[in-house]
């Protein structure tokens, strides 16, 4: 059975942190109630020259070289971002030209924050097609762009940086000792489009827009969604919480992580936390804070990973993978 296999991963952020204390003459906030309500203590805010491609082909050249590979290795680019340089074309296309790549194709998916679960699946499924034997997943994200930062509800919570993988074809023995990706779920339901949006559009406002979002409606479902495709992905893997090595969930907030955790029966020390790091960087969440757990050598060849999101529309989702 063909599996795919992570054979590198990379990140970048733009170069401007801002610390929670940063905005408190800009709108009436504090420290401490952003700290208690998110965990969120700093993120990265991109500067004019910093772009969703400009991030995002940082984070694919250090995935690449993680993984030994040139981009004339890599058949297939899918980007997870909603904060596309342009409309159209996809900015996936965009990085593939600065990565001096003429071959193979290129996309972008749009799931907001499921983004990088849902082209992790994705990826998996072209390579088990045989569509592509070597895919440069990417989640990449400037959401500051698109924040109204006079709206005090909405603008301490995100961040911009990007994350990215390199998933190879290999094979497997179609067993849960095999490395690569074992299981997934994903979903989304229409239903909630109000509660997590951008008010802005090309068919309808012709304008970018505003990110808006009732954030108690988001939280009160969140914990719900989230655990059950993770427990989809338990049934369809086999396997129980205990059988993780590491949780790697979307990181909009450190309490919505903690009750997953705590509501699956995961220990609190197998849980990849960089909420505080990056605020909520959207679809480069998940890829992020694999990178600072991979960096630290937490997460090593072999171990058992769960990643996991949820987001606008809504969208969630869940993949288990062996590294
Ligand atoms: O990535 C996609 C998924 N997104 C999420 O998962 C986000 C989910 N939602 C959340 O994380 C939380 O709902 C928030 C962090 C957005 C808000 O936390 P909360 O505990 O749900 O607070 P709340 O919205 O119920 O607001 C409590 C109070 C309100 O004041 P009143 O009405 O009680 O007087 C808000 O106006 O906190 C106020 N508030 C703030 N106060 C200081 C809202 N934002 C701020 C702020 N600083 N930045």
């Amino acid at each position: 059975m063909i599996r795919s296999v992570v054979r590198g991963n990379g990140a970048a952020l733009p170069r401007r942190i801002m610390k929670n204390a940063d905005f408190e003459g800009m709108v009436e906030t504090s420290d401490e109630w952003i700290v208690q309500r998110t965990g969120i203590r700093q993120r990265h805010v991109a500067a004019d020259d910093e772009t969703t491609a400009s991030l995002g082909e940082d984070a694919a050249r250090a995935a690449l070289d993680s993984a030994g590979m040139t981009p004339a290795d890599i058949d297939l680019i899918i980007l997870a971002t909603s904060t596309p340089n342009n409309t159209f074309p996809a900015t996936a296309v965009e990085i593939q030209n600065r990565l001096g790549m003429h071959h193979g194709f290129a996309f972008d998916m749009q799931a907001v924050c499921s983004g990088f679960v849902y082209a992790v699946a994705t990826a998996d499924l072209y390579i088990r097609g045989g569509l592509a034997k070597r895919v440069l997943v990417i989640g990449s994200e400037t959401f500051s762009r698109i924040l109204d930062w006079s709206d005090r509800s909405t603008c301490v919570l995100f961040g911009d940086g990007a994350g990215a993988l390199v998933l190879e074809a290999e094979d497997g023995a179609g067993a849960i000792t095999d490395r690569g990706v074992l299981a997934a779920s994903l979903r989304s339901d229409g239903v909630h489009k109000d509660k997590l949006f951008v008010d802005g559009g090309p068919s309808t406002t012709g304008t970018v827009g505003h990110l808006r979002m009732e954030g108690r409606e988001v939280f009160k479902h969140a914990v719900g969604m989230i655990t059950d495709v993770i427990e989809a992905t338990f049934s369809e893997a086999g396997i129980t919480a205990e059988d993780l090595d590491w949780f790697v969930p979307h990181q909009a907030n450190k309490r919505i992580i903690d009750a997953s955790a705590k509501k699956l029966g995961i220990a609190e020390e197998k849980v990849v936390v960089t909420v505080d790091l990056h605020g909520n960087t959207s679809a480069a969440s998940v890829p992020l804070a694999l990178s600072v757990a991979v960096a630290d050598g937490r997460i090593k060849k072999g171990d058992l990973v769960l990643l996991e999101a949820m987001g606008g529309g809504f969208t969630w989702g869940a993949v288990l993978l062996r590294w």
